[in-house]
């Protein structure tokens, strides 16, 4: 656990570690909020400019992909929401959440020489255990994304006994896996300066190097999985991921299908 910062030295730094991130235009760095994605959302349909970054230190009211709660104390994560006017089709707008869970992955390797992976759809795993989730609420209209919020909860500092029981077999921290001192701020910068990168990737048509870097860091790539929490539940192999995001399934039978809502649970081979 780092040394508690009280809320304006917490703002400062903040502020201090983002000063020179490009995608970063606007900051809101606040004590707690119910949940960054819905005072996000609230500025981007008022008008906020992409590149407008909403940060707190607690949510009461974190939400998780498919109706889940996030849990979210303060001081023990990076809670935020960014949000973007993507200049891409309405058909690529299933990439933007990929784009984080790369940057998180390389940039852990980097920094901590930590090996996480990616999780489909938005997850981020390390040791088969989650450690950051996604959450993207678009509003698109027939061919654009008129705005994006991108949501993202890392867990930083949590010990074991810091999560509910129920989660405890399938979450984990970053300071779980590094005996270096995590530092939140250094993390969030690096972070939103590749995220920016890759986003810049991806509105200028490279959306297949998106989907390579993606596919290079999958956790369950030939792997047999379990979908679940869309329309259908099946288990079978994850072959492959399309060129719009969705997951490409084998059968037992060797029938493939794209899916595009749900989760996927990594069984044991
Ligand atoms: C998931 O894995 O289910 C997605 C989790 C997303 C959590 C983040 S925390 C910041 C932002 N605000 C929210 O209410 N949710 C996202």
């Amino acid at each position: 656990m780092p040394e508690l910062l009280n809320l304006k030295q917490w703002q400062n730094q903040v502020r201090i570690a983002l000063a020179h991130v490009p995608i970063i235009t606007r900051i809101h760095a606040l004590e707690a909020v119910n949940s960054t994605n819905d005072y996000a959302r609230k500025l981007a349909q008022n008008g906020a400019p992409a590149g407008t970054l909403v940060i707190a230190r607690e949510q009461s009211a974190g939400r998780g992909r498919l109706d889940r709660i996030w849990e979210s104390p303060a001081n023990l994560g990076l809670w935020f929401s960014l949000v973007l006017h993507p200049k891409i089709s309405a058909q690529h707008s299933g990439l933007l959440g990929f784009l984080p869970a790369i940057a998180l992955v390389e940039v852990l390797h980097q920094i901590y020489q930590i090996t996480a992976g990616t999780k489909w759809p938005n997850d981020v795993w390390i040791n088969r255990k989650k450690i950051a989730g996604i959450l993207c609420e678009s509003q698109v209209n027939a061919r654009q994304v008129v705005f994006a919020v991108i949501g993202m909860g890392i867990n930083i500092y949590q010990k074991l006994e810091d999560f509910p029981e129920f989660l405890r077999p399938r979450a984990t921290s970053i300071q779980q896996s590094t005996p270096l001192r995590v530092d939140a701020f250094e993390l969030l910068k690096q972070l939103l300066t590749l995220w920016g990168d890759l986003l810049w990737t991806l509105e200028s048509g490279l959306t297949a190097m998106i989907i390579e870097h993606w596919k290079k860091h999958c956790v369950h790539m030939q792997q047999p999985i379990w979908i679940t929490g869309g329309p259908e539940q099946f288990r079978g192999k994850f072959v492959d991921l399309s060129p719009d995001g969705a997951a490409i399934i084998e059968n037992d039978h060797g029938e493939r299908k794209r899916i595009f809502v749900g989760e996927s649970i990594l069984l044991e081979e």
